[in-house]
């Protein structure tokens, strides 16, 4: 692609080029240890998604500060992953062709490897490629929690359980149950979060009895995201959270309303536009659904007391919400995206800033490594 001039380490944030998505550091750090020290004073283990940030950087920083791994979603994040120097990885999804089996097999002998599975097909197909690489791969049994996706019935946990390990010889080990509830995450009030876990918790019981009846311990049971997490904990059920948004506090969770006593997080991902037109009535940035996922809602404006409307897929329309005035033709203006994994998918690369988004400089361009990682 002819590319226009990047921006270069130590450049004003001022002079980067819009649409652009920029990552605050500080902001994601101070995230990361939030989220790291909430973990550690709660004895649990912290896997967080990558699916959020694709960003084998952004990994090393959660591994850094206390992260035993990292979850992916996908057989192609998890080899981009790998490729970029993370050694501990959980696809948290179902894998069923054998041609990215394969290849997953193959990863195992390289990295620390856990796959999600709920279907004894799954498990037949996986521990025949694990057998053909000659590697060893943790398996947990995903059940459904309450969202009605993937994941088993929780009175089948042990049956599968027990498929996992009956295929030890070929180089499974059997991890524990995989129990997460989407749907839950974006509820906004705090009772129903915390409601929708708490049902989410009397499956994971029934999944646990399950493998008691087939004489199986079960070593770990893994889920939650950055909505619910809180919730999970308080139900001394979990062992591990999977939480991926908290590194950047997209505008959709920062709509949740926060639980009380939670850790607070703040906005670390932002898409810097510009105002290319200017109307008295409304303000046209450079940045539609091109630069920002719409899917969750529009972008929140940061710091500013403005509404953000739908211009299509290189625009953005600037309403005035109060007596704020709108911004002048070729201002800045930051945009929080209202889903930031999506978000991430649409960009090459982050630009990586310190010393906040007025005054800062950037840091480094890191790839979005796993960007497009569908497969
Ligand atoms: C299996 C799994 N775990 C954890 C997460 C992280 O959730 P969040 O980004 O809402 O924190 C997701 C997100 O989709 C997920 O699918």
């Amino acid at each position: 692609m002819p590319a226009l001039p990047p921006p270069e380490p130590g450049d004003p944030v001022e002079a980067v080029d819009t649409p652009a998505l920029v990552l605050d550091l500080d902001a994601a750090e101070r995230n990361i240890a939030t989220m790291a020290g909430y973990a550690s004073r709660h004895g649990l283990l912290l896997r967080p998604h990558a699916k959020s940030h694709k960003s084998p950087e952004l990994a090393r920083l959660q591994l850094a500060a206390g992260a035993v791994g990292v979850c992916v979603q996908k057989a192609s994040e998890a080899l981009a992953l790998a490729d970029g120097g993370v050694e501990d990885l959980f696809v948290s999804n179902e894998v069923i062709a054998p041609a990215k089996l394969a290849a997953l097999a193959r990863l195992a002998g390289r990295v620390r490897l856990a796959l999600a599975v709920d279907s004894p097909l799954g498990v037949q197909r996986l521990a025949a490629a694990v057998r053909d690489a000659g590697t060893t791969v943790r398996v947990l049994v995903e059940v459904d929690v309450g969202q009605g996706r993937c994941g088993l019935a929780p009175e089948q946990a042990g049956v599968l359980a027990a498929a996992v390990l009956a295929a030890a010889p070929a180089g499974l080990t059997f991890g524990g149950l995989h129990a997460y509830h989407g749907g839950a995450q974006h509820l906004r009030a705090p009772a129903e979060r915390a409601a929708a876990i708490h049902d989410s918790a009397r499956r994971v019981t029934v999944a646990l009895e399950s493998l008691q009846r087939n004489g199986i311990r079960c070593p770990l049971v893994t889920g939650a995201g950055t909505g619910t997490f809180i919730h999970e904990t308080g139900t001394g059920v979990w062992g591990e959270l999977q939480p991926g948004s908290y590194v950047f506090l997209d505008r959709d969770y920062a709509d949740n309303e926060p639980a009380p006593g939670a850790p607070r997080f703040e906005h670390a991902l932002f898409v810097k536009s510009r105002v290319i037109s200017e109307h008295g009535t409304h303000a046209v940035v450079d940045a539609g659904h091109k630069a920002h996922a719409i899917d969750s809602g529009m972008p929140g404006v940061w710091g500013r007391d403005l509404e953000f409307g739908n211009g299509g897929d290189e625009h953005g329309i600037l309403t005035r919400r109060g007596a704020e005035p709108l911004p002048a033709l070729g201002d800045t203006v930051w945009l929080v995206p209202g889903h930031c994994d999506p978000t991430v998918n649409l960009h090459d690369s982050y630009v990586v800033v310190r010393g906040g988004l007025e005054h800062g400089k950037v840091h480094a361009l890191w790839p979005v490594a796993a960007r497009g990682a569908l497969r």
